[in-house]
């Protein structure tokens, strides 16, 4: 009997605790959300899985609709998964979900909650934003920096060239060399400098932070693991944050010398720019604020578009008919005197086509960022309550089979004829005021990347290219391509000429 008490009782609790949730939801014209909901728990459990969270919330949304209501330890989330209510949130309730939300304690990837990425909507995100886009991520700026990303694109395919010369039979590994080259572009951007030895100090601090947030989430939703030895956590991110503020301390340092120096330097940089304004403005401009800046600006641009590049040669690599229909479109345009250059980009059709389907298949943020609510709003006919957490499944939308036909297939093809956006089915930068100021930025370097690597060489893949996503807020791959390079015998003296 005493053991009947023990196994119905709890039975009993859960049932009637979500016999109980199940009417307030009514009552309150909630979305659906999965059954049951556990105390203190609520749905966490469903998401203690291998799989990336976009594949569980897509698992979801299939069976309780295209607006899915959760409740996450402490914090209540909206999952949506459909086009049609993705641009509800970011048109009709576009303010309302401008927000980010306040996580890790306002110290969301060891960021600042004032940084760029993470900031309330308001002043300070508008001034920053305005700021990033003016003096780095505007059209006329991009192009005015098409030197750096030309320059940049020579010292990859040199790298590939020498490495194919060092190690004849051997295959090369993109990840690293793909961070570096974004990583390259961007400082240099930034500073109007290379920081040749930054690229690994940096690739070291934001795996290692990308690794504690993981960690460090738990407290977020189960505040009460504390308790239970979490805390820890708070401690390893400040080393990672002291050692990355170090590392961009260290560059502000070294400009500021310089613009004391001289003041008078034509083409000021980003960095210089901003050391100006905190002449004018040092209070508001401090060296907090414009380390935090950039650092989200380089931590924005590296890992979502070395990713990129590396599913795209993925895909082409495992695709051979492709990668030659690229490769001949290059040479036709281009021809065997000069490399591939940025002005080139506009007229090959086809390597957009390649882009936008590889991030079709691999968006990198496959859930954006999340989006807070920072009032009541109604969402699908459903009401949504102020301090609501908003992740916008973009994999689920772009990959969904009643929209796309093959999809998942990796047809360029289906791009053909495509202008521009197409936000109610394809939306890799999001959307909205939130939505990424980087893209023109990211296009334009991933196509030129991809593009110099299609043109100078031979490849050939090894073995199986295995596509298993990893876990984590980027879509990276679990396993780095490899693949094996040679230099193409029509642009060799070309790449002998870049290689002096
Ligand atoms: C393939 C490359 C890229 C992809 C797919 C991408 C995608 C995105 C997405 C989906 C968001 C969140 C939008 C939202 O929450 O609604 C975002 C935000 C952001 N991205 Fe990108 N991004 C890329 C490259 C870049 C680059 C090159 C930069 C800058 C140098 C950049 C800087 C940012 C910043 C600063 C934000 C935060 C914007 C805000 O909160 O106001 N991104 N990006």
């Amino acid at each position: 009997m005493d053991n009947l008490y023990f196994y119905v009782l709890p039975i009993l609790f859960l049932f009637l605790y979500n016999v109980r949730l199940y009417f307030l939801h009514r009552i309150q014209n909630l979305p659906p959300a999965p059954f049951p909901s556990l105390p203190f728990l609520g749905h966490l459990y469903l998401f203690i899985t291998r799989k990336p969270l976009h594949r569980a919330f897509s698992k979801l949304s299939k069976r309780y609709g295209p607006v899915v209501f959760l409740q996450l330890g402490s914090r209540r989330a909206l999952i949506v998964s459909s086009p049609v209510i993705a641009q509800e949130c970011f048109t009709k309730n576009d303010i309302i979900f401008a927000n980010r939300p306040n996580l890790l304690n306002g110290k969301v990837f060891g960021y600042n909650y004032t940084s760029l990425a993470w900031s309330p909507y308001g002043d300070h995100w508008r001034n920053l934003r305005r700021i990033s886009s003016l003096h780095l991520l505007s059209s006329h700026k991009v192009k005015m920096n098409s030197n750096i990303q030309a320059d940049e694109a020579r010292i990859l395919i040199r790298k590939f060239v020498r490495f194919a010369n060092d190690n004849p039979n051997k295959a090369v590994e993109f990840k690293w060399i793909l961070f570096e080259f974004m990583f390259n572009v961007i400082t240099r951007m930034i500073t109007g400098k290379n920081y040749k030895l930054g690229a690994e100090i940096f690739r070291e601090i934001t795996s290692e932070i990308s690794r504690v947030t993981m960690e460090a989430n738990v407290e977020d939703f189960l505040p009460f693991m504390k308790w239970f030895g979490f805390k820890n956590t708070e401690k390893k991110m400040k080393l990672i944050q002291m050692k990355r503020d170090k590392f961009m301390q260290n560059i502000i340092e070294e400009h500021r010398s310089i613009v004391l120096e001289d003041d008078n330097v034509k083409e000021k940089s980003t960095l210089q720019i901003l050391l100006d304004l905190q002449r004018e403005e040092p209070e508001y401009y401090s060296d907090e604020t414009i380390r935090n800046l950039l650092l989200v600006l380089v931590h924005g641009a590296t890992h979502t578009t070395s990713v990129t590049m590396e599913w795209a040669f993925s895909h082409l690599l495992d695709n051979p008919y492709i990668l030659r229909r690229a490769q001949d479109d290059i040479d036709t345009l281009v021809g065997k005197e000069r490399l591939i250059d940025e002005s080139d980009i506009a007229e090959l059709p086809y390597l957009r086509c390649i882009v936008n389907e590889t991030l079709r298949l691999h968006p990198p943020l496959p859930l954006l960022l999340p989006h807070v609510s920072s009032g009541e709003c109604t969402v699908g006919g459903f009401r949504v309550p102020l301090g609501t957490l908003l992740f916008v499944n973009v994999w689920a939308v772009q990959n969904d089979d009643e929209k796309w036909v093959d999809a998942e297939k990796f047809k360029p093809e289906r791009f053909e004829g495509f202008r521009g956006k197409d936000e109610l089915k394809f939306f890799p930068f999001g959307w909205g005021r939130r939505a990424c100021p980087g893209e023109n930025l990211a296009m334009r370097v991933v196509e030129l990347a991809l593009g110099s690597l299609i043109q100078c060489f031979e490849w050939e893949k090894i073995g199986k290219i295995d596509m298993s996503e990893d876990k984590g807020i980027v879509t990276s791959k679990i396993h780095s391509l490899i693949a094996k390079c040679n230099p193409r015998p029509s642009v060799y003296n070309l790449i002998n000429f870049v290689n002096k």
